[in-house]
Order: structure tokens, then C-alpha cells, then sequence
């Protein structure tokens, strides 16, 4: 698969080329134990580590790699990875929240409100 504008092969596999990531992110785990997340601005949340995914019956996706790319435009057609479908939606998103989170709302998502 290409895409406009990419080097050829960049897109194939499970999940598309990673964004530009900081040098010390190996540095967070250096044990190889627990897993990062991070909010890629205008794009995916990048996943680091050891990590399982899994969909909501429980079952185990292989996801290919150690460090994984997950949609959060909805717009990917390989979810719940990225596809690099964000860039050409015009997917806009920050790194961190806009604004915090009521415990209020927290509490209700997690089902104990
Ligand atoms: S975040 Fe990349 S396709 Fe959705």
C-alpha cells in the first residue's frame, strides 16, 4: 500500500511508520516491565513496552510489534491501529488534555458513580 506523498513501503504492515519519537523513551522501562502510552498530537496514541492487547471478549491481539501505533481519529481502516488515515482527515487532537477531569466524570466512567 502507498500513500501520496510517502516513501514506498512505508505503510505495510500492522501498523504505519511511528512519529518522530524522543531518544529516552526505552529509558521509562528499562527492564523491559510496564508499557507507555502516549497522545501523539493530531495523531495516534503510541504504545511502548510490555504490553497485552486485547479486545473487549477478552481476546488476545497479536499486535506484531513491541511498540504499536492505536487510532484515536477513528478514521484507520486496520483498527484499532493507526493507518496513518489521521493525517489526510485533518485529525486535530493535543498531546495532553485540554482541560482536567472532573472526578465527577471519571468516577461515572469507571462505573462508580
Ligand atoms: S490516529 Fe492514525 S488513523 Fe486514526
Amino acid at each position: 500500500m502507498s500513500v501520496p506523498g510517502e516513501p514506498p513501503g512505508q505503510w505495510e504492515g500492522v501498523s504505519r511508520p511511528l512519529p518522530e519519537l524522543p531518544e529516552d523513551v526505552d529509558d521509562v522501562f528499562p527492564d523491559g516491565a510496564g508499557a507507555t502510552i502516549t497522545p501523539y498530537r493530531d495523531g495516534p496514541l503510541i504504545v511502548r513496552g510490555e504490553f497485552r492487547l486485547l479486545d473487549q471478549d477478552g481476546g488476545e491481539i497479536d499486535p506484531g510489534r513491541r511498540t504499536i501505533a492505536l487510532c484515536r481519529c477513528g478514521k484507520s481502516g486496520l483498527k484499532p491501529f493507526c493507518d496513518g488515515s489521521h493525517k489526510r482527515s485533518g485529525f486535530s487532537a493535543p498531546s495532553t488534555p485540554s482541560r482536567p477531569r472532573p472526578a465527577q466524570i471519571v468516577r461515572e466512567g469507571l462505573g462508580e458513580a
